[in-house]
């Protein structure tokens, strides 16, 4: 690893996160690291050039206040402290200036002038740095990949098959409930473009079949979960898991949020992440994570850089029950039908208005209702198309985007005359909370 390094001590700040992403933006890799990081643990870190501890108001935790441990005021490198009544820091700052102009210069001062570290971070090292870990890690052994499409694992996928190539193998799984195009387009740019060994399986019947009757949204959720998983299951044991000498190793798409969200020792757990957790016990592959010191931003830009579609890459986030949470109710095939048809024509005309990538999530829903309509001078009863666009942050809370309403004219025009067996368009109005994101 030929990279320059800030360490951001963790001491409980809700800031440390931006402060590694604003570091990273001049050019300079860092990473947060507990704030008892041992003297060991520091050393092991490769081209530590200084040291960040951000303090605040977290700082105490169950009454007592945390500081770093004496490898850190020991070792030489310099520190900036902040919000934090630092033992013995060479630099120091009582607190970060309030506007981000000034944050981003004291940064700025401490990383280049004060410990003199390159700006040498970019994709095109990171890659050439993670290709030669990744050989490291797995030598001539095969590893197993989960290929849903989405930017992770898409990602991950591209980066492996630079890596090591045929000794990859991707599984991606048709569970009927992806949009439109989905499937071809894993199809199209892993196997025909990248060369990859990618193993397609259709397993829409299988879920459609086990869905069939289930209305309750978790009930529908648990289904999707336990039923991937076991396909996922059979494919690993067909190739022959580790115990038979096979594949030994399993790819995943973590990304940092997920870890730093995983809580550390001065953080309450956010959420427990589990990407293809749920395999049993003698399945035992270990983990390929290469992109597990990337935020999603530089996720992407490490797609674009290997040669990913845009259209993969700058994907809008997506649930894992995907659209079996947006066919409200029982799904059936026609109306899972009808909003996989009223999702396309949602996304075309957003790409067309240059929506996309700026609005965070926009989708359609299809309650399992109908309404009654005229067509053709006749009466029909058919089902609405609920529309739903909205921007956030962190998915926590989210507000409506006001589409320009020629756009949702067009949307309604065009879903009403191509749309099989729907009658009514229609555009959620509600922010989170009180309404979810998703209508189940
Ligand atoms: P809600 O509906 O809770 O959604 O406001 C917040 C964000 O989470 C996504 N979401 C899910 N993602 N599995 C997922 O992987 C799920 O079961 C799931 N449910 C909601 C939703 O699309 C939104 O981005």
């Amino acid at each position: 690893m030929q990279q320059d390094m800030i360490v951001i001590l963790d001491l409980g700040s809700k800031e440390n996160t931006l402060i590694a992403r604003d570091i990273r933006a001049l050019g300079v890799y860092t990473e947060i690291h507990p704030h008892d990081i041992s003297a060991e643990a520091l050393a092991a870190l490769p081209n530590v050039k200084g040291i960040i501890l951000n303090g605040g108001p977290n700082r105490v935790v169950d009454g007592a206040a945390i500081d770093a441990g004496s490898a850190v005021y020991e070792s030489g490198i310099p520190l900036l402290a902040v919000d934090h009544s630092a033992k013995k820091a060479d630099a120091s700052l009582k607190s970060w200036p309030a506007d981000e102009a000034g944050r981003r210069e004291a940064e700025r001062a401490f990383v280049f002038d004060t410990c003199k570290a390159q700006a040498n971070w970019n994709m095109e090292n990171f890659i050439a740095d993670q290709i030669e870990l990744i050989r490291q890690q797995v030598g001539d052994k095969k590893v197993l990949l989960a290929l849903s499409g989405g930017v992770d694992s898409s990602v991950v996928a591209a980066l492996l098959i630079r890596a090591i190539g045929d000794q990859l193998t991707c599984v991606h799984v048709n569970h009927g409930l992806l949009r439109k195009g989905e499937p071809e387009q894993v199809v199209e740019v892993f196997r025909n473009q990248l060369g990859a060994n990618l193993i397609y399986v259709d397993a829409v019947d299988r879920f459609l079949d086990k869905l069939a009757g289930v209305a309750d949204p978790e009930a529908k959720r648990k289904i999707i979960g336990a039923e991937f998983i076991r396909v996922f299951e059979e494919e690993a044991r067909k190739l022959g898991g580790s115990a038979e000498g096979g594949i030994e190793f399993l790819g995943q798409g973590t990304i940092y949020p997920d870890i730093v969200e995983s809580g550390t020792k001065t953080a309450k757990m956010v959420k427990s992440h589990h990407n293809v957790g749920g395999l049993p016990e003698d399945l035992k592959f270990e983990l390929v994570e290469p992109l597990k010191m990337l935020f999603k931003d530089e996720v992407r830009a490490c797609g674009v850089a290997l040669g990913l579609p845009d259209s993969m890459v700058y994907r809008q986030p997506f649930p894992g029950p995907g659209l079996g949470v947006r066919c409200l109710g029982a799904i059936t095939r026609d109306r899972l039908e009808a909003l996989r048809e009223a999702d396309a024509i949602l996304r075309d005309e957003f790409d067309k208005a240059g929506l996309r990538g700026k609005v965070w999530q926009y989708f359609t829903v299809v309650p399992d209702f109908k309404s009654t309509g005229v067509r053709d001078n006749a009466r029909c009863f058919e089902w609405p198309v609920i529309i739903r666009a909205v921007n956030t942050v962190d998915a926590m809370t989210a507000t409506v985007e006001q589409v320009a309403w020629p756009v949702l004219l067009k949307i309604t025009d065009r879903i009403l005359a191509d749309v099989k067996g729907v009658n009514r368009v229609l555009y959620d109005l509600s922010p989170k909370p009180v309404a979810t994101i998703e209508w189940e």
